[in-house]
């Protein structure tokens, strides 16, 4: 028997900007070394939740846990502290565009990590350049980089403080088929051959019904539906059957 044991667990999570209700109720839990996508209409608050699981948001109500300890509870250094276990990437992450791609890497292992070993920050730089296929590029600046290797060095820089769990807003948008693809791919191995947890936000339905362990699909302020890929494509809650027939339909074009 495989015991399913939950990394983040987000409990009765309410959030609201005035009186505009964002997240009404939010009940996920999220496996550990498992792939958990959230999927949604766009403004339905999943950048939001996102925000909230790593503390950097409030809720109004309700707990976030990362394993024991809950995340809402905590204070801002306590925050900083817990962030060293996890691996982000905003929607819309750029890179810093003064610095190199080598010093972009650095940049968490000094900053979260506080490592100031100048060979030390070399080789773990080097390392993750090697593993996510662009070895040699330190010293190149994000401008002279293609959009697909920009996202690659910004998986990089997340991953090279060596989190448990690696939560991702949006890492194939604007990005064309063959780099979205790659991205899934980088994100499949993060997760076999790391053993991280990931957990990823996407408009890419197709792709996050492929890689994906379990779906959730936030409408409405609250989980809709959640469950393994199969089980949510069946689902009979009408807005998701809508959601992912319209997903789906436009690639039969
Ligand atoms: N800091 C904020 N202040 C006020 N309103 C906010 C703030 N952040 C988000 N919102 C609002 O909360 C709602 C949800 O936003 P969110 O960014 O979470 O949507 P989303 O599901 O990630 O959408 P998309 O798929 O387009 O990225 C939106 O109406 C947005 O305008
Ligand atoms: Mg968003």
């Amino acid at each position: 028997m495989v015991l399913l044991s939950a990394i983040i667990t987000v409990s009765d999570v309410h959030k609201a900007f005035g009186s505009l209700v964002v997240l009404n109720g939010i009940h996920v839990t999220f496996e550990e070394g498992k792939v958990t996508t959230v999927i949604g209409q766009s403004g339905t608050g999943k950048s939001v939740l996102f925000k909230t699981m790593i503390g950097i948001m409030k809720p109004d109500h309700g707990e976030i846990w990362y394993r024991d300890t809950s995340v809402t509870r905590l204070s801002d250094i306590e925050l900083i502290e817990l962030r060293r276990s996890f691996g982000y990437a905003f929607q819309g992450a750029a890179l810093f565009d003064s610095m190199t791609v080598g010093e972009n890497i650095a940049f968490p292992l000094r900053e979260v990590l506080g490592i100031r070993d100048r060979n030390e920050q070399r080789r773990r730089v080097s390392e993750m350049l090697e593993w996510i296929g662009l070895p040699g590029i330190e010293g190149k600046f994000p401008a002279e980089l293609s959009g697909g290797m920009r996202k690659r060095v910004g998986v990089a820089r997340s991953l090279v403080t060596k989190p448990d769990v690696l939560l991702f807003d949006e890492p194939t948008t604007g990005l064309d088929p063959v780099l979205g693809e790659t991205i899934n791919d980088l994100v499949v191995r993060v997760n076999k051959e790391l053993g991280l947890t990931c957990i990823l936000i996407t408009h890419d339905i197709q792709a996050s019904f492929r890689i994906s362990d379990k779906i959730a699909f936030l409408h409405e302020g609250r989980i809709a539906e959640e469950g393994p890929p199969k089980e949510v494509a069946e689902s009979n809650h009408p807005m998701v059957k809508k959601f992912i027939e319209n997903s789906f339909s436009l690639l039969e074009v």
